[in-house]
């Protein structure tokens, strides 16, 4: 019996370990950033499948973004962080623009 525990106890430890990694916390959620593409961006830009027209003509759909050969998370940052005419001035951490990026990508 305490010779079962003593051999179980390693793989406990590794579970626990794995279920704590930060980086599982910190991962891009593209269903969070879909939520904030949704709530913020679909006001002007088609985002999603699901929307079939732009309510700006001159903002481009996000599959057409996804599909830049120089598109990533850095890329949105700067064109979300640097304000242009216009857009309205979003304030989104770091967290939301890497969500964001990965819904974006997902559209590809
Ligand atoms: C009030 C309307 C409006 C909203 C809301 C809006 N956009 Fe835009 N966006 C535009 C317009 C118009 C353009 C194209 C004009 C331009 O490039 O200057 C644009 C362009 C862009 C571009 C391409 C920029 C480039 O240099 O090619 C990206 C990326 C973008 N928007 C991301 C977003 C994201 C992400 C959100 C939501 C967090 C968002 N936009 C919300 C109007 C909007």
């Amino acid at each position: 019996m305490l010779e079962s525990a003593r051999k179980l106890l390693p793989i406990c430890l590794l579970l626990a370990a794995s279920l704590l990694m930060p980086q599982r916390a910190l991962a891009a959620d593209s269903g969070r950033g879909r939520a904030i593409a949704e709530r913020w961006c679909s006001e002007c830009h088609v985002v999603g499948p699901e929307q079939k027209s732009a309510p700006n003509d001159q903002a481009p759909p996000f599959a057409s973004i996804a599909r830049r050969p120089d598109f990533d998370e850095a890329r949105l940052a700067l064109l979300v962080l640097s304000p242009h005419p216009n857009m309205p001035k979003l304030v989104l951490s770091r967290l939301e623009v890497a969500d964001l990026a990965a819904y974006i990508l997902t559209l590809k």
